[in-house]
């Protein structure tokens, strides 16, 4: 083809260029906002907040029309020519519609923090001064789901829902998608027994999702992650960035069924859908369109015997055999054949391909990876959910710690972070405190929390208390100790070596639903953790303290668990107890609250509250509290000092 023809054919496809020649970039729309909002112009900071958003979907909107209208131009068989023509038709729309392209082109960093919903966080507290209170509902909202595990905007929402002006039809994701909102109305509507209007509202449900997805695959077109290459080979970068769209477009399936804030995807977007929509047929004694379904579902799971039967059944009153929907033939064929080729450039070139898929028929995955692949999924499946933090990992699951509910993560704290607590205990014990290092064990103790959370799957975890604990050796006679430094105990129960019961009960501490020990160092000797049966003898693992480990565990009769005697040095440790029962959070730390002063939630508070909690253990087993907080620096601040240092961390949080 040839360019000016193909210049025409677009120029006729497009809107007129005038008005969205003059679209800012989401980018710069969003930090211009966010420098509005800190010098609290909240009039212009919303405009331009909003106008980020719209602009967001904007260039998404032109990027989706632009891949639609360039098709795949070229000759068959040429692949050059293919590649090239398209990329230049791609840029040519796209500097009609919206300029120069690399403009509007966003860092991962940006695009991220769209995805993150960042700007929802602003504009909460922007309507919120605005006094526009339904829209500051609907803004945190969605900020909400999507971070839910974020401790500021959990207690805004819960603000917001405590006020009477509040509507509350106003607490909505004002991004979630409509395929979604239809979906979640089919499931009540079926479960009160309205099958008709719940089909028809599925079935529109299923069409969108498959647009939803096929947007979401022309999308990933666009990516590219690294464009850090020296000396390579043509053929090794195509090859690695066509993986990296191919990646991309797996994961659209995924990405969409994930409800903003959940960690994994409940269930596969379609297959969901379409087994509702057998469920719902099979009520309305519609049996064509029933055994279609079971035949749409049948190429997921072949195997399935209950689908096979439930076809026949169905079958069994029809005249004719059925087919299933050419629109899921396609579905499930191109999902596998990306799939082939996903797995054979793992295994021929080394890429990783993660295939969340549960449906994938095995023949697609080569021989050589089908051991370890089936290895990694049951991992998974005890693995409990994705870890918010990439520089975490997994070190030993559940199974490999001989138990249930306690795993042990790596990479929780740097070296250095490690350090500056080591410093901040040593201050701790001599009264004085250093706000910088302060801060680093509020960061601390909120990661764990977020990391419990996420792992175990929990509802919101409160912190129930925390300490900075500090195990040192006995002056003189060392190497053969055998004593305990911790006696064996569980964390919310009595336990009972007798009975091998944990009995519920005060003195225990019942509220508590996990615990964490997170180690800062390991220069010593001894202060290895033990978990133990019952019977609080039989040891059934071992753990060996170091600098950013987090032991996780819940804190029931079920992790039994002491600490070995330090013989040499110093062992320190955050040691975190969370509790699911918002009350019992207030408890252990709103004393602090209160003699700050403070009623408003705020960070600075839990930062000193968990610094001054500093408990120190000098001697084995004994423990000394020290008590005394001051209440002088974040008490006698003014409240607009204050507002103004929340919104600047605010701040910090989402850059
Ligand atoms: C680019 O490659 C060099 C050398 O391989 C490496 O040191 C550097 O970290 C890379 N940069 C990025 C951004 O990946
Ligand atoms: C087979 O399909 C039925 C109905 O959808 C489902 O409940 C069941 O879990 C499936 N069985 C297996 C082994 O996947
Ligand atoms: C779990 O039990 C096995 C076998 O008794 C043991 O080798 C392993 O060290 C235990 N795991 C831990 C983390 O102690």
């Amino acid at each position: 083809m040839s360019l000016p023809r193909l210049l025409l054919c677009l120029c006729l496809a497009l809107p007129p260029p005038g008005q969205s020649l003059s679209l800012l970039p989401p980018d710069l729309l969003l930090s211009d906002g966010i420098r509005l909002f800190s010098r609290g112009d909240w009039p212009g900071a919303r405009g331009r907040l909003q106008g980020a958003l719209r602009s967001l979907a904007e260039v998404r909107g032109v990027k989706l029309r632009c891949g639609a209208s360039c098709g795949l131009l070229g000759a068959p068989g040429r692949l050059e020519e293919a590649v090239l023509t398209r990329a230049d038709c791609l840029r040519l729309c796209e500097r009609l519609e919206l300029g120069e392209p690399s403009l509007h082109r966003l860092t991962e960093e940006t695009e991220r923090g769209f995805q993150r919903g960042a700007p929802y966080n602003y504009l909460q507290i922007i309507h919120y001064k605005l006094e526009e209170l339904d829209e500051a509902a609907a803004a945190a909202f969605t900020f909400y789901v999507r971070n839910p595990w974020h401790e500021q905007i959990t207690q805004d929402v819960q603000r917001y829902r405590g006020m009477e002006r509040v509507r509350a039809q106003s607490f909505r994701d004002l991004e979630e998608p409509s395929h979604r909102v239809l979906y979640s109305q089919a499931v009540s509507l079926l479960s009160e027994g309205k099958f008709g209007p719940a089909v028809s509202r599925l079935e529109e449900s299923l069409s969108l999702a498959l647009s939803a997805l096929e947007e979401c695959r022309t999308l990933c077109e666009g990516t590219r992650e690294s464009e850090n290459e020296t000396h390579r080979d043509l053929s090794e970068v195509i090859a690695e960035y066509y993986v990296q769209v191919l990646q991309c477009k797996q994961r659209c399936v995924l990405e969409d069924s994930v409800r903003p804030g959940q960690k994994r995807a409940e269930e596969d977007i379609i297959e969901s859908r379409l087994s509702l929509l057998q469920d719902g047929y099979a009520r309305l004694g519609d049996w064509e369109a029933a055994a279609q379904i079971a035949r749409c579902l049948l190429l997921f799971h072949p195997q399935n015997e209950t689908m096979r039967e439930r076809l026949q059944e169905y079958e069994g009153k029809l005249q004719d055999r059925s087919k299933p929907r050419e629109s899921i033939i396609s579905y499930v064929r191109r999902a596998v054949s990306e799939k082939r080729l996903l797995y054979y450039a793992m295994e021929n070139l080394g890429i990783s391909f993660h295939d969340r898929d549960s449906w994938t028929p095995e023949e697609v995955i080569p021989e050589s990876l089908r051991e370890k692949i089936s290895m990694e999924k049951e991992a998974e499946g005890q693995n409990g959910g994705d870890l918010p933090y990439e520089e975490v990992t997994v070190t030993l699951t559940p199974k490999q710690m001989n138990g249930t509910s306690r795993v042990t993560l790596d990479g929780v704290m740097t070296e250095e972070e490690c350090e500056d607590l080591l410093r901040l205990a040593q201050m701790a014990s001599s009264g004085t405190v250093d706000p910088s290092h302060a801060r680093l064990y509020y960061h601390a103790s909120e990661r764990s929390r977020v990391l419990a959370q996420s792992y175990f799957d929990t509802k919101t975890l409160h912190f129930s208390d925390t300490h900075l604990v500090c195990r040192s050796a006995i002056e003189g006679e060392q190497e053969e100790r055998v004593d305990l430094s911790h006696p064996v105990h569980a964390d919310n129960c009595v336990l009972d070596t007798e009975e091998k019961e944990c009995w519920k009960e005060p003195p225990a501490y019942v509220h508590r639903d996990y615990s964490g020990i997170l180690y800062l160092n390991d220069d010593f000797q001894g202060g290895d953790l033990f978990f133990t049966e019952l019977d609080g003898t039989t040891v059934t693992a071992e753990l060996r303290p170091r600098c950013g480990r987090l032991v996780l565990f819940s804190a029931g009769g079920e992790n039994a668990y002491g600490v070995r005697a330090v013989t040499r040095g110093r062992g320190y440790a955050i040691v975190l107890w969370f509790t699911e029962s918002a009350e019992h959070a207030e408890q252990e730390r709103s004393q602090a609250k209160i003699l700050m002063g403070e009623s408003d939630s705020n960070k600075e508070n839990t930062e000193k509250d968990a610094a001054e909690g500093g408990r120190e253990t000098t001697r084995s087993g004994r423990e000394t509290t020290r008590s005394g907080r001051e209440t002088s620096a974040t008490g006698e601040e003014t409240s607009g000092r204050r507002q103004k240092k929340r919104a600047s961390r605010k701040f910090e949080d989402e850059l």
